[in-house]
């Protein structure tokens, strides 16, 4: 594709993010797609040596699916869960090799259980877990950690300085978050975050 082709995507895909923001505001929860340097981010905190899927849970217009393919994550392994069916159409034409479910994230196990998807090794949200209701967000991480291997990781973004899953979500589910990164760059500034099951974090800990 040319640049000026690629440009005149770039523009279309975010005019029509910035549509289906002004039709449904609290279904998008962003008036702007994540910026290259918080994509990279995110991509950066997995490992590209583990076997497995990269769950990626509302994909918008696709630009930290780009990140993951740019870490040289195989298209194969990657599969965007993404609710507004607009933008599956997006995501499956700007990346035709990996996979693209549209649907409803707090039903995460049954439809990766139904395109036969496993293990996973990390799951990457651009969910805005802390403005969506407390009982979805429950359901979503809960079903993260469901279908990820026990060496799996929850990478989470958020544009606040607090940690973007609420304290009894996480501590019902017994993970634990670290803040791995602050993107300053991005705009507005973001920090991403990436949680494991409490036990991984220890024996991560232990062994380093
Ligand atoms: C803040 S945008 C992030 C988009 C993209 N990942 C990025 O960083 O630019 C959130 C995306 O999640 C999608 N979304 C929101 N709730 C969802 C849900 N329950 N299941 C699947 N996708 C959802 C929205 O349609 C939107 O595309």
């Amino acid at each position: 594709m040319e640049i000026s082709e690629l440009r005149h995507d770039l523009v279309r895909n975010n005019l029509r993010f910035l549509r289906l923001w002004l039709q449904r505001p609290a279904r998008l929860g962003a008036l702007v797609p994540s910026g290259r340097s918080l994509a990279a981010a995110m991509a950066a905190e997995i490992d590209t040596t583990a076997p497995g899927a990269v769950v990626e849970l509302g994909g918008g217009t696709g630009n930290i699916t780009a990140a993951l393919l740019d870490i040289g994550t195989d298209p194969r392994d990657i599969v965007v869960i993404e609710r507004e069916p607009s933008l599956c159409r997006v995501i499956a034409r700007r990346f035709p090799q990996i996979r693209v479910i549209c649907g409803d994230a707090t039903k995460l196990r049954g439809l990766l259980r139904r395109a036969g998807i496993g293990p996973v090794k990390a799951v990457v949200s651009g969910l805005p877990l802390l403005a969506i209701p407390k009982r979805a967000e429950r359901l979503i991480v809960a079903q993260a950690f469901d279908v990820l291997a026990d060496y799996g990781v929850l990478i989470q973004f958020t544009y606040g300085p607090r940690a973007p899953i609420s304290r009894a979500v996480a501590s019902g589910l017994d993970i634990a978050g670290d803040r791995s990164h602050w993107v300053l760059g991005n705009l507005p500034p973001a920090a991403v975050w990436q949680y494991r099951r409490r036990a991984e974090s220890r024996d991560i800990a232990g062994a380093a």
